[in-house]
């Protein structure tokens, strides 16, 4: 099997060449995508990474049912290795009309084009960041995300929150891009909810404040239930409240042996988001997420991988060079597999996940308001105001 996967990819390049040159002319009539699709064919000649043998079997088989129709031509022998992949991959697409046919064959070039086309922002330097408390590049598929508040320990203000959700909706659209990371800049991840958003608060307001900082927080969460792409987490450092609830909604977490992992919300009078309350006990057990979830218990990355929330742990001395093979490796897998597989696995919770979204953002509201809230956020302040 080995050798006849090798021979396929030896042949497989001119398979395409040599397709487009036999069936230049079309078996039909002219079709509702004719232009577009002879533009296709041209766009396929001038990309210049291999897609892969499943890629190009399924170009040659929509090409087929695009140009012949459904497939009668005779299965090829037994020791026709390449022939019976071909035939099977033609066979496959039964009565599909050479319309969709040719629309899909469309679809699937301008995937693999738009794949290799440089991206608008992939020439985004350090000088040129569009955030300011982020800073993001795109390179070779990864779109990186950095929290770019070192002083404050990357701590999420208002601003920093709508950026994320809007670097996120970049990398879910900007076709180039295959996966994306998230980590922090300085020596933290993040420490969570930055507690100066409690602090500008107008008296008479306290209420609508709460409940737009409600609907802030759902869409911000909604945008990690919903990203599209693998989503990778890189904490390089401690992690705090909201950037640690999350990481239960990214598709892999590599963790600093420097990391800790803490959700105070009961020390700041406050309640679970991010659907940690869902999915923190599906991945560690009822017991074990309690010690997090209500009873402010800071976990070492061991531990924290021990209770399933992160992937790996790995030497903080080798932390980046090693995240940044394994995410480049992840990167040249086939991207529309891993985003199929990516959407198979959250739709089976998708629902689930918004529900749990909204109500921990209901309960939060009434949080917010409440004196325990007040009391918790004023004594984080005082005690900064007594080291001075
Ligand atoms: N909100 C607002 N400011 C924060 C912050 C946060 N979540 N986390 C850190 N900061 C600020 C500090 O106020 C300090 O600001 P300053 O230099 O103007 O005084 C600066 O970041 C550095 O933090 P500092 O507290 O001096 O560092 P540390 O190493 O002693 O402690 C933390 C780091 C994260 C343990 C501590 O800052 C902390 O407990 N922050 C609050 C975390 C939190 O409760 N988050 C909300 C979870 S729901």
């Amino acid at each position: 099997m080995a050798a006849s996967m090798v021979t396929i990819v030896s042949r497989s390049s001119k398979l395409i060449t040599s397709l487009q040159r036999n069936f230049h002319i079309s078996l039909r009539a002219m079709g509702a995508y004719d232009a577009e699709f002879n533009k296709a064919k041209d766009r396929l000649n001038s990309l210049k990474e291999d897609p892969g043998n499943d890629v190009k079997l399924k170009i040659y088989a929509l090409f087929k049912q695009a140009t012949v129709g459904k497939c009668n031509a005779p299965k090829p022998g037994m020791m026709d290795i390449v022939g019976k992949y071909k035939w099977n991959a033609w066979n496959d697409l039964g009565n599909m009309s050479q319309d969709d046919a040719q629309k899909e064959y469309i679809n699937l070039v301008d995937t693999l084009a738009g794949s290799e086309a440089p991206s608008s922002d992939s020439t985004q330097s350090s000088g040129s960041q569009k955030y300011e408390t982020l800073l993001t590049s795109i390179n070779d598929g990864v779109y990186s995300i950095t929290l770019n508040r070192p002083n404050k320990k990357n701590a999420i203000t208002l601003q920093m929150y709508e950026e994320l959700m809007s670097a996120l909706k970049e990398a879910a659209e900007d076709k180039s891009v295959v996966i994306a990371t998230m980590t922090g800049s300085g020596d933290y991840y993040c420490s969570g909810n930055d507690l100066s958003n409690f602090m500008n608060i107008d008296p008479n307001n306290i209420e609508k404040m709460a409940i737009d900082a409600g609907k802030l927080l759902e869409r911000f969460v909604s945008s990690f239930i919903d990203f599209p792409k693998p989503l990778i987490g890189l904490v390089n450092g401690p992690a705090v409240g909201v950037s640690v609830t999350v990481l239960g909604l990214f598709d892999a977490v590599y963790a600093s042996d420097r990391a800790t992992f803490n959700t105070p919300f009961s020390n700041l009078g406050q309640s679970p988001e991010g659907c940690s309350s869902y999915v923190f006990p599906k991945l560690m057990g009822a017991a074990k997420a309690n010690e997090l979830l209500l009873f402010n218990k800071k976990i070492s990355a061991a531990e924290a991988f021990h209770r399933n929330l992160i992937t790996q742990v790995i030497p903080d001395d080798v932390f980046v060079k090693e995240t940044s093979a394994r995410v480049a490796y992840m990167a040249k897998l086939p991207p529309q597999s891993m985003s199929y597989s990516k959407v198979l696995i959250r739709d089976a919770e998708r629902q689930t996940l918004h529900n749990v979204n909204k109500e921990e953002c209901r309960v939060l509201v009434g949080r917010w308001q409440s004196q325990e809230c007040m009391n918790a956020i004023m004594n984080f302040f005082q005690q900064k105001t007594s080291k001075l």
